[in-house]
């Protein structure tokens, strides 16, 4: 008799004993108890597997059984493939065993991203989306080799948005297994729930998430750093009319609900003089297009066109929870752009914070109205570098689709930075252009310093970075039109269909190696 059947066999003697509890505990679906494993493939082999460390632990506890399983119950595991094992442990009633590729995939050069890493994330997503669907309420999930990884794959993939919902999702706990790599898995938890407040933000309804209902969301989350961190909400308009914040009064009028400028200053360097970073987001939270409303087809999507907002503001929580040692600025200029009686025309000249006047040709072009007076204003703060992001355009989609957030920057150090920091979350950036060709469309006005449309339809994602530019004197800045990263149908396999909350990692990473420089 080997260890297992002996185990099982006492086992079962002592279901006989406390028959009642194991029939009450046998139903309790929600009590059980899960396991992820990764399985590699073979290299060389097509049809071979390697198991993982901690996979050949437990098909050791197992006396083999797990690597007989996987070679009868089908062709050996691909990338993304999973199986799931019953009754394999006594203390694991569901294995879910996921492939996860080559070994040391490590970074590709031509994929821009760390595969690898990638790799892990769809694996463990995929396991953990698995067994929450079986109603299994705690996960131990073992790191493959990279706990942070592994630990976001499973905290993105198990984010589903279900709050309005009378059927809920099971809520599922999730435990590093077989790893001593805590702050690794650690890690990975606070970058994955950062992607999912800004999914959360993102996907909720415009109708619930208002702009004071954005802020408050923000500050609630803040509220445990305090000493830290200070949240203004400048909820009065008299604030914004002394800011001769022009542009963006401009897009919140045509709305019954009041604007709000949310302003965010974490203090994590211990060099209270130093420069900080200015986060800047746009945050429409609904954006209808105003007079030149938008034709109905999707327009549902544009709840979430306060991502640029979601995205930094997550990231800023993020970098507070992991104690980065770094000083933060993030702005959010929120408002909704509604057609009314009160609305800008086309045609309409407003004038920004700078003083440059703006001839408002199209009000769907609101984004970068509002991004002109938080740019101006970020410059107040004598910034280290400027980060702003922006579901600015659909051209930006048209050009790189939800493969990469579009940078357009003036610095090629920030550029820089912005790229290695993608490479690692696989949350990936574009380098796009910035050339005068741009700028001589948004100039090109009959009534003022700057059009906020171009003259020509082409190059649209191009024209809106061209027009932020007039809004910037500081030498590090960069732009992210990330509205082709906006929603995830299948694209990312580690996140369910939805709004993604992209980049926000990228953002806390890029943040988190700036913070080494000091
Ligand atoms: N919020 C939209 C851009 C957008 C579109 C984001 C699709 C995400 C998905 C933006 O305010 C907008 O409407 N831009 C216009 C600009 C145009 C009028 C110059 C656009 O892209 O069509
Ligand atoms: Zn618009
Ligand atoms: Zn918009």
């Amino acid at each position: 008799m080997t260890m297992f059947t002996l185990k099982r066999a006492l086992l079962t003697a002592a279901r006989i004993k406390q028959c009642r509890f194991f029939s009450a505990s046998q139903n309790n679906w929600n009590n059980r108890k899960g396991l992820v494993l990764g399985v590699y493939e073979k290299e060389g082999e097509t049809d071979s597997f390697d198991l993982t460390t901690a996979a050949r632990s437990l098909d050791d506890a197992v006396s083999g059984k797990l690597s007989e399983l996987l070679k009868i119950s089908g062709p050996a595991l691909k990338k993304g493939k999973n199986r799931i094992f019953y009754g394999l442990h006594e203390d694991f009633p569901c294995v879910a065993v996921v492939g996860l590729g080559k070994n040391n995939a490590g970074v590709c050069g031509s994929e821009n991203w760390d595969t690898g890493k990638e790799n892990i994330r769809a694996a463990l997503s995929a396991g953990c989306r698995l067994l929450q669907d079986l109603e299994v309420s705690h996960v131990e999930v073992e790191a493959c080799g990279d706990a942070q990884a592994a630990a976001e794959g499973a905290v993105l993939g198990l984010f589903q948005y279900d709050l309005l919902k009378t059927k809920k999702k099971t809520k599922v706990t999730t435990q590093l297994h077989g790893s001593d790599d805590v702050a690794g898995w650690e890690k990975g938890i606070l970058y994955g729930e950062g992607q999912n407040l800004a999914r959360l933000l993102m996907e909720g309804p415009a109708n619930l998430i208002t702009p004071t209902a954005f802020a408050d969301t923000i500050e609630e989350k803040l509220a445990p750093y305090s000493e830290r961190v200070t949240v203004h909400k400048r909820y009065v308009q008299s604030w914004i009319v002394e800011q001769q914040m022009g542009a963006f009064l401009s897009v919140s009028k045509g709305s019954e609900e009041p604007p709000v400028f949310l302003e965010l200053h974490y203090n994590g360097s211990p060099d209270k003089t130093q420069a900080p970073l200015l986060l800047v987001g746009k945050g429409i939270t609904f954006d209808s297009g105003g007079i030149s409303l938008k034709p109905p087809s999707g327009m549902d999507a544009m709840r979430a066109d306060m991502g640029g907002a979601a995205t930094v503001c997550a990231a800023l929580v993020t970098a507070v929870a992991l104690k980065l040692p770094i000083n933060i600025i993030g702005l959010a200029p929120l408002c909704e752009n509604m057609p009314s009686g009160k609305a800008s025309k086309p045609g309409d000249v407003v004038t920004a914070k700078n003083g440059k006047t703006i001839q408002v040709d199209n009000t769907d072009a609101e984004g970068r109205l509002v991004l002109a007076d938080a740019l101006c204003y970020a410059h107040t703060f004598s910034p280290r570098a400027i980060v702003n992001a922006a579901t600015l355009t659909g051209a930006m989609d048209v050009a790189l689709g939800s493969a990469a957030t579009g940078v357009f920057s003036n610095s090629d150090w920030l550029w820089e930075r912005l790229h290695q920091a993608s490479v690692v979350t696989g949350d990936r950036v574009w380098r796009m252009p910035l050339f005068q060709h741009y700028t001589r469309q948004v100039t090109d006005s009959q009534l003022a310093d700057l059009n906020n449309v171009g003259s020509s339809r082409s190059g649209g994602a191009c024209t809106a970075a061209a027009f932020l530019r007039e809004f910037v004197t500081a030498p590090h800045w960069a732009h992210l039109d990330i509205a082709g990263v906006m929603g995830n149908k299948d694209e990312v396999p580690y996140l369910r269909k939805g709004m993604s909350g992209r980049p926000t990692r990228t953002l806390v990473e890029f943040a988190a190696r700036l913070a080494q420089e000091a």
